[in-house]
């Protein structure tokens, strides 16, 4: 009990915050624009320009991300590395939605636990790089950093950074949420159509059996439900799902741009998407990113990667949720499979003790990139199970809740990722490469990857 002589905790000092506070920081990954007033009229265009999303759905997300940190749901975080302009199209957007939706059903139906669902999506356009430059026959250029910082082709004027791409990216981004919000809310997801969620292509793969018989049971559960007289006009859970959107928090002046004050709590949040993430070429603890991460108050993500020590670690999470507040914070780990096993357990253990209201969630996608033969990058399915086994075997010894998993998937039938059902090898990576940036898993991979989990969690279930 507390006594009168006890003191106080002294209030925590922090810099004042503003929307443009990391300005005055080391800003890595981030463009060089050659003109300034370009720039100026671009970031003054955004910033009158209506938010894409509400304060009031991203406190949703955090309520539901709370629940993940208790250990009463599971988050699936999924979509492209990178959006592109040539790729946006209403069929890649449900085809991309359906197979999240197959994903999370897989894995509700498994754990028996509300699947929170966040796509990598309406606004996932900048990409941080290993090598600021490239060069091909002898010719050096900047590098592609993502449709909304400049263009993938091979030219100067294309490599150049263009501020107006972030008004394109921006209108992009409002396009995709307003087709993913009608999907969601308009009848798409209604579990009714769980069957007709089944992309043609997988039909052919033993996955689509397990994936029916699944269905199967929903339909009679629903049957039985409505023979109760609980039906989807009168449960809007039956109907629709919540489905949340999620980038890389990683060029600020779009973020800041579309940064706003929530007239309900007069708090800052970034309109830009529900939840934000830092990557992990960004996450120096004094850096710009995580700068300005602290000051919104949307559920953030860190990447936590091999050589992120345990120290600068629970700085971070001091900086960014100084309250510790449940929900605010997802590290998510990309350690690689052959780091995994020993570096996640240490990580897991310090934050547990000191006491971190945290999600932990895995991206079992980004320490696993290697080159083929030919020099095409991709990532080997197994390698990418591996981690995803690693990581819940490091849960499961340290007593945490292996609370999600972050993916790159898209659903359409492409050739970016070996292995798998269809055992894909290099020599299959040319036949649907499309990516402008990281190898993605396809449909029947990613839903492989959820009987998978969903294996992982009834283990979890069955030993706790
Ligand atoms: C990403 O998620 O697209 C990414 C680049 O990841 P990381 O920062 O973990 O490398
Ligand atoms: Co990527």
């Amino acid at each position: 009990m507390q006594t009168k002589t006890q003191k106080t905790p002294a209030p925590k000092l922090q810099e004042a915050w503003t929307p443009e506070s990391w300005r005055g920081r080391e800003a890595r990954q981030m463009p060089v624009y050659p003109d300034a007033a370009k720039l100026g009229v671009a970031e003054e265009k955004l910033a009158k320009l209506p938010p894409l999303v509400f304060a009031g759905e991203a406190r949703k997300l955090q309520a539901s991300l709370a629940r993940v940190a208790a250990g009463e749901a599971f988050l699936l975080q999924g979509g492209d590395c990178a959006e592109s302009f040539a790729e946006f199209s209403a069929n890649n957007i449900r085809d991309t939605l359906r197979v999240i939706l197959q994903m999370a059903v897989v894995l509700t139906f498994a754990g028996s636990m509300p699947v929170i669902k966040v796509g990598r999506i309406a606004g996932q356009f900048a990409k941080p790089r290993s090598k600021p430059e490239e060069t091909r026959d002898g010719i050096t250029l900047p590098a592609y950093r993502g449709d909304i910082i400049n263009g993938i082709d091979f030219t100067p004027e294309a490599r150049n950074p263009q501020p107006e791409r972030m008004v394109d990216a921006y209108h992009q981004a409002a396009a995709t949420l307003n087709l993913v919000r009608a999907f969601v809310k308009g009848g798409y997801a209604d579990l009714h159509q769980v069957n007709r969620w089944n992309l043609d292509f997988v039909k052919d793969s033993p996955l689509s059996e397990r994936y029916t018989d699944i269905a199967h049971r929903i339909t009679e559960a629903l049957a039985f439900m409505e023979a109760c007289g609980i039906t989807s006009d009168r449960v809007d859970a039956l109907r629709e799902t919540d489905f949340f959107t999620s980038h890389e928090a990683l060029l600020l002046n779009y973020e800041q741009a579309l940064t706003r004050v929530d007239s309900t709590t007069g708090d800052w949040y970034d309109t830009s998407a529900h939840f934000l993430w830092i990557g992990a070429r960004t996450g120096q603890l004094d850096g710009a990113q995580i700068e300005f991460a602290r000051g919104i108050r949307n559920p953030i993500g860190v990447k936590v990667g091999p050589d992120l020590d345990a120290d600068t670690l629970l700085r971070i999470i001091e900086r960014i949720n100084p309250d510790n507040i449940a929900g605010r914070l997802t590290l998510i780990s990309r350690m690689g499979v052959g780091e995994v096993g020993k570096k996640l357990q240490p990580i897991l253990r310090a934050v547990t003790q000191s006491g971190a209201n945290v999600v932990w969630s895995c991206d079992p996608m980004h320490g696993n990139t290697v080159s083929s033969d030919a020099g095409v990058k991709t990532r080997r399915f197994n390698d990418v199970l591996g981690e995803v086994q690693g990581f819940f075997d490091a849960c499961r010894n340290e007593g945490v809740h292996p609370g999600g998993m972050h993916v790159e998937m898209t659903g359409q039938q492409v050739t970016e990722c070996t292995g798998g059902q269809h055992d894909l090898t290099d020599a299959d990576l040319a036949l649907c490469y499309q990516t402008h940036c990281d190898p993605r898993l396809n449909a029947n991979q990613a839903l492989e990857m959820a009987f998978l989990i969903a294996e992982k969690i009834k283990e979890g279930k069955r030993l706790a």
